[in-house]
C-alpha cells in the first residue's frame, strides 16, 4: 500500500484547460491555482486530431498561431468555453465561429507593441546595411581588404519610410523612424488616424499607391485576413521604387513570397527584411538563396520579458473569464453579454 498523500487534490471540481504548447513553468503554475492542466511540454505542434481529442472534456485552452481553431474543431469540442491566443494576431481563429458557439477569444495584444516595434526597426536597420550578409561575408574568411563601396546599403536617417496598416504596432515603428531617425512618415490604412495621433506619430495618410511609390522603407504590419492576402504581390512590387526595401514583420500570406524572390532576384527592389512567411516554417526556396534578404524565423515579440507577458496575458484571460466570466482583451466581447 503507499503511503497516504498529504497534498490536497486541488484539480476536484476545477475546470480543465489544454496548454497546447510549451509556456513557462511560472505560467503552468499560476493556471495549476485554478484549473485541472493537460500541458504539452515540448515545442511540437499536436496535430488537428490530436488538439481535438485532448479537448474532449476541456473548458479552456492557451493556444499559439499554430493552432487553428476552426468551425469543425469547435463542433466537436462541444465544452470548450474559451481559447486563449498567446499572439495579437488571431488569423488561426474562425471567430465568427467561435462567437456563434459561445466561445469566447482573446488576444495578448499591447504588451507586445514597443518589442515588436523595436524588432521591425531591427530588420529594416539589418536589411537597409546589409548586417546579416557582410556578417556572413565575414564568417566564411572573405573579408581581406577594406574596399570603397563594400557592403555599401542604404541610408536609413532622413528618408521616406512608409508603414502599411497603422495600428499600434505601425504607429510604434512610425515614432521610432520620425523621432529617433529623422523620416519622413507616411502610411496608408483603412482608417485614418485622429490628427493627435498623427502628430505624434508625425505620420501622413497617403493612398496605398502613393505609398507604394514613395516609400524608401516599406514595413508592413497589417492583420492578416482573407482581404489582406497578396497585399503586397508582383502589381505592387513593380510600384516600388528599384532602391526600396521591404519589410514584413505582419504575418505569411500578407506578402507574396513567390512574387517577392523574383523581385529580388531581378533587383526590381533592393531588398528586403521577413519574420514571416506563407507557410512557415517552410520557407520559399528562392528566398533561402537570395544574398538581399534578411530572414528571421517569427521572432518579432521575442524577449523573455514580452513572452512572460504574452503568457501570463492569456493565461489571465482563461482565469478570468473560467472563473468570474470576464475577460481583459476579448476579441469578441459579445459573447460576454451573451
Ligand atoms: C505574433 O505574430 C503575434 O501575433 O503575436
Amino acid at each position: 500500500m503507499s503511503a497516504p498523500d498529504s497534498t490536497p487534490d486541488t484539480s476536484v471540481g476545477q475546470p480543465a484547460v489544454l496548454v497546447a504548447r510549451r509556456v513557462f513553468p511560472e505560467v503552468l503554475a499560476r493556471l495549476r491555482q485554478h484549473f485541472d492542466v493537460e500541458a504539452n511540454d515540448t515545442d511540437d505542434v499536436w496535430s488537428p486530431e490530436e488538439l481535438q481529442r485532448r479537448l474532449q472534456g476541456k473548458r479552456g485552452a492557451l493556444t499559439t498561431g499554430s493552432e487553428r481553431v476552426g468551425a469543425e474543431l469547435l463542433a466537436a469540442c462541444p465544452d470548450l468555453r474559451v481559447v486563449a491566443n498567446m499572439a495579437v494576431g488571431f488569423n488561426n481563429f474562425d471567430v465568427p465561429a467561435c462567437t456563434a458557439r459561445g466561445v469566447l477569444a482573446t488576444n495578448t495584444p499591447d504588451v507586445l507593441t514597443e518589442t515588436t516595434a523595436d524588432f521591425g526597426f531591427a530588420l529594416l536597420m539589418a536589411t537597409a546595411r546589409r548586417v546579416t550578409e557582410s556578417e556572413h561575408f565575414l564568417r566564411a574568411g572573405l573579408w581581406n581588404r577594406w574596399s570603397v563601396d563594400m557592403f555599401a546599403g542604404a541610408e536609413v536617417h532622413g528618408t521616406t519610410l512608409g508603414i502599411l496598416g497603422m495600428g499600434r504596432i505601425g504607429q510604434g515603428v512610425a515614432r521610432r523612424g520620425a523621432h529617433g531617425f529623422g523620416m519622413k512618415v507616411i502610411y496608408h490604412n483603412r482608417s485614418r488616424l485622429d490628427a493627435a495621433t498623427e502628430a505624434e506619430c508625425k505620420a501622413t495618410w497617403v493612398s496605398k499607391a502613393e505609398l507604394l511609390a514613395q516609400a524608401d522603407h516599406l514595413v508592413l504590419v497589417l492583420p492578416y485576413s482573407a482581404q489582406a492576402h497578396h497585399s503586397v504581390g508582383a502589381a505592387e512590387l513593380a510600384q516600388m521604387k528599384p532602391s526600396a526595401t521591404l519589410i514584413n514583420i505582419a504575418r505569411g500570406g500578407i506578402v507574396d513570397d513567390a512574387a517577392l524572390a523574383q523581385a529580388l532576384k531581378a533587383r526590381r527592389i533592393a531588398a528586403a527584411g521577413l519574420d514571416v512567411f506563407e507557410g512557415e516554417p517552410r520557407v520559399h526556396p528562392d528566398l533561402l538563396t537570395l544574398p538581399n534578404v534578411v530572414l528571421t524565423p517569427h521572432i518579432a515579440s521575442a524577449t523573455l520579458g514580452t513572452r512572460m507577458a504574452m503568457a501570463n496575458l492569456a493565461a489571465d484571460n482563461l482565469i478570468a473569464y473560467l472563473t468570474e466570466g470576464k475577460a481583459l482583451t476579448p476579441v469578441n466581447p459579445e459573447v460576454l453579454g451573451a
